[in-house]
């Protein structure tokens, strides 16, 4: 149930509150014993309630269309024949949930058409045969079909003047708010040309990357919530909000897919938008008949797998705007245009059994273990069940056999079960955390139980493994089983240790060279001059991801600014919520968290903003040059001395060539100076190098 089209009674009319019911009418029910009725209208209610809370707020329709219009016609005509139990606040009064006001709706200027959808070729034929009837040589454009939420923009004098939802094609929902959220949209197009003056019209599809969802749905995890069933329901969520920062904070996208009403060719109108700095849908290509139509369906089965987009199939559509004029339109779709749709793939394999993991906050969350499945490419091994409900909803068992898709193609789910004969008893959440045995604990009005030690083991890892990941800290080589040796022989509890951990310790770990110890060193040491947001992703603040942690340093530029922040100061921001700023606020607040901050300042983790990067790129006193370091420093190691390198704008690299400006050479140097001095490049006494930084602070 996604997308702005009309459903059924959710954009029902208003009615009057019913009639007045007779004595007779009242007794003629109870008489007939339809006491039940009113209980059934009452669970009605309730049920339509609920499915308009998943649906609206929160973008997770448990039920399809199709099921949620038979519960609203059912209470309907239950209402009509009994009008004793009309309720001026039932559901089929209103439209869409009690907090959800509707949105002003706005008419569309040009209607929006949807697609003839086909899953075969045979039926792919057929539609370019019907075209040839029309038009002599049609040229095709063929392109991923994006699977997100329709949305219509009008530009006027190149500024985005409003964006609607398709709603019937002829009317839609206004949400120029949340639209203008998306950052890679053009607010104001940056020409003057002729293009750009009066009004333009273009049509494109609002979704979440597949890296943005995942993101989310960790979130969401580790808030206990129930996550999103998948990037589409959850665009088409979030752009119905009324809270604009909150649909910031989520950070969607858009791709255009057509201008409307211009005499270029389609193809010719989408490069000229892109090169306008437009995000316009990607991987384009021109085909002149069905066979190269085929095989970009063939082509482009495996292919779609590497964008990061959903897609559910392609769209063929004829290039030239005369041609599409000719071959016209049906009732609400063109003649000019069809999409191609590939089948979802699943899976199924059986269920081996049911883990439970403890996250970085606590979190226990169950994960299905499977028997490996190839899907979609890759081999399935895992699922999330993410909480007691969803595994009850399902009824799943071990032993039984499952069917797995791809959430967004990224995330596999269990989205069916097919019972053992003889099944095993039903799975009971555990009520002591399997880590560390504490009693499990659960917040008010949460789903999810959580395991309250600090000083839980597994917790402890999952808190290290986030600090030194990819998108956090980015330390390579401190993968699972180091952590685990480094944990078991007692090396670390918490992010800051991990920096006093030396070469020797290290070796002295199984499985640990010399050299894999000193490349770990090495890496965990280059860690502290990470960018100021990295570190704040590192931190592990409950609800702030990348997207506020980039805000959080563009806004304060240090980690101490941001640690004395107010709840106010924070809530200031743009894209923060109260909600955020609440979490950010508790976290410095909180004594344990304070004190690993204060030890990774003191191991000389210096994380330093963008913004001073740039600038110190640009203006430094070796701006733009290149500089190698060789030998020792005195008084820095040689990360440091790089990092200085960088302060003051050069650029450090490793080995000496013909381009290199500067060579920075200390005790111990060698071959490099040696070859610095034949090709007559500058060089400089590291002490002078070192003194120039102490002056340039
Ligand atoms: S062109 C006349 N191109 O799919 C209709 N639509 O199921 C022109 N969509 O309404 C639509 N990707 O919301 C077009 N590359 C693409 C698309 C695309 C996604 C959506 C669009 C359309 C729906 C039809």
């Amino acid at each position: 149930m996604v997308g702005s089209e009309t459903v059924g009674g959710k954009d029902g009319e208003k009615k009057k509150a019913g009639p007045a019911v007779s004595r007779k009418q009242k007794r003629e029910a109870e008489r007939s014993g339809e006491a039940r009725i009113e209980e059934r209208i009452a669970f009605l209610r309730r049920e339509i309630e609920r499915h308009n809370r998943l649906y609206y707020q929160d973008a997770r329709p448990e039920i399809t269309d199709a099921e949620y219009d038979a519960l609203f016609r059912e209470l309907e005509e239950l209402e009509k024949r009994y009008p004793l139990f009309a309720d001026p606040s039932s559901p089929t009064t209103r439209v869409g949930a009690d907090s959800v006001p509707a949105r002003r709706t706005v008419k569309h200027r040009y209607p929006l058409l949807s697609l003839d959808n086909t899953y075969s070729l045979g039926e792919l034929r057929e539609f370019d045969r019907r075209v040839r009837e029309v038009v002599r040589k049609p040229v095709y454009s063929v392109e991923p079909k994006v699977d997100g939420v329709a949305v219509a923009l009008v530009y006027n004098e190149g500024k985005l003047l409003q964006a609607a939802t398709r709603g019937d094609g002829i009317t839609g929902e206004d949400v120029t708010e949340n639209v203008r959220t998306i950052r890679t949209l053009p607010r104001k197009i940056a020409s003057r040309a002729a293009w750009v003056r009066g009004e333009l019209h273009l049509r494109g599809e609002v979704y979440f990357s597949r890296r943005r969802f995942a993101v989310l749905v960790r979130e969401m995890e580790e808030r206990g919530e129930v996550p999103f069933a998948n990037p589409r329901n959850s665009a088409a969520g979030t752009l119905k909000l009324l809270d604009s920062a909150e649909v910031a904070r989520r950070g969607l996208e858009i791709f255009i897919h057509s201008v409307v009403g211009t005499r270029e060719s389609h193809f010719n109108s989408l490069d000229r938008l892109e090169k306008a700095g437009f995000p316009v849908v990607p991987d384009r290509t021109l085909c002149r008949d069905f066979e190269e139509i085929e095989r970009e369906v063939e082509e482009r089965r495996a292919r779609r797998r590497t964008y990061d987009f959903d897609t559910d199939g392609l769209v063929v559509k004829v290039d030239d705007p005369e041609a599409q004029r000719e071959l016209g339109e049906k009732s609400r779709s063109p003649r000019w245009a069809i999409a191609f749709k590939y089948e979802p793939e699943t899976a199924e394999t059986k269920l081996l059994d049911i883990e439970c993991q403890v996250g970085r906050t606590g979190v226990i969350t169950p994960v299905a273990r499977l028997e490996p499945v190839l899907l979609s490419g890759t081999t399935v091994s895992s699922a999330s069940l993410h909480n007691e409900e969803e595994i009850r909803r399902l009824d799943i068992r071990i032993g039984d056999r499952v069917r797995v898709q791809k959430a967004g193609d990224i995330i596999p789910q269990v989205v069916g079960v097919i019972p053992a004969e003889t099944r095993s008893e039903s799975f009971r959440m555990p009520t002591r955390c399997p880590a560390c045995d504490t009693k499990l604990v659960r917040e008010e009005g949460m789903v999810k139980w959580k395991c309250p030690n600090p000083e839980c083991v597994a917790k402890i890892r999952a808190r290290i493994l986030h600090f030194a990941s990819r998108s956090a800290m980015d330390i390579s080589g401190l993968g699972d089983k180091t952590l685990e040796s480094l944990l078991a022989a007692r090396l670390v509890r918490d992010p800051a240790d991990l920096y006093s951990l030396t070469v020797e310790e290290l070796a002295r770990l199984p499985r640990m060279g010399e050299k894999s110890a000193a490349n770990l060193v090495r890496s965990i040491q280059e860690s502290r001059f990470r960018p100021l947001h990295r570190l704040i992703v590192a931190l592990g603040i409950p609800n702030v991801g990348e997207k506020t942690a980039r805000d959080l340093e563009e806004t304060f530029g240090s980690l101490d600014a941001l640690r004395n922040a107010t709840r106010e100061d924070l809530a200031s921001i743009g894209d923060i919520g109260e909600i955020v700023a609440g979490s950010i606020r508790d976290f410095f607040d909180d004594p344990a968290e304070a004190e690993v901050i204060r030890r990774l300042g003191e191991a000389g983790v210096r994380a330093v903003t963008e913004k001073a990067r740039r600038r110190s790129l640009s203006d430094g006193p070796w701006a733009g040059k290149k500089v190698v370091v060789t030998g020792v420093v005195p008084g820095m190691t040689r990360e440091e001395a790089e990092e200085a390198v960088r302060r003051l704008g050069g650029r450090a690299q490793s080995s000496v060539s013909g381009r290199t400006d500067l060579v920075i050479f200390g005790e111990g140097a060698g071959l490099k100076l040696e070859k610095a001095r034949k090709l007559g490049i500058e060089t400089m006494p590291a002490e002078e190098f070192a003194t120039m930084v102490r002056k340039s602070g």
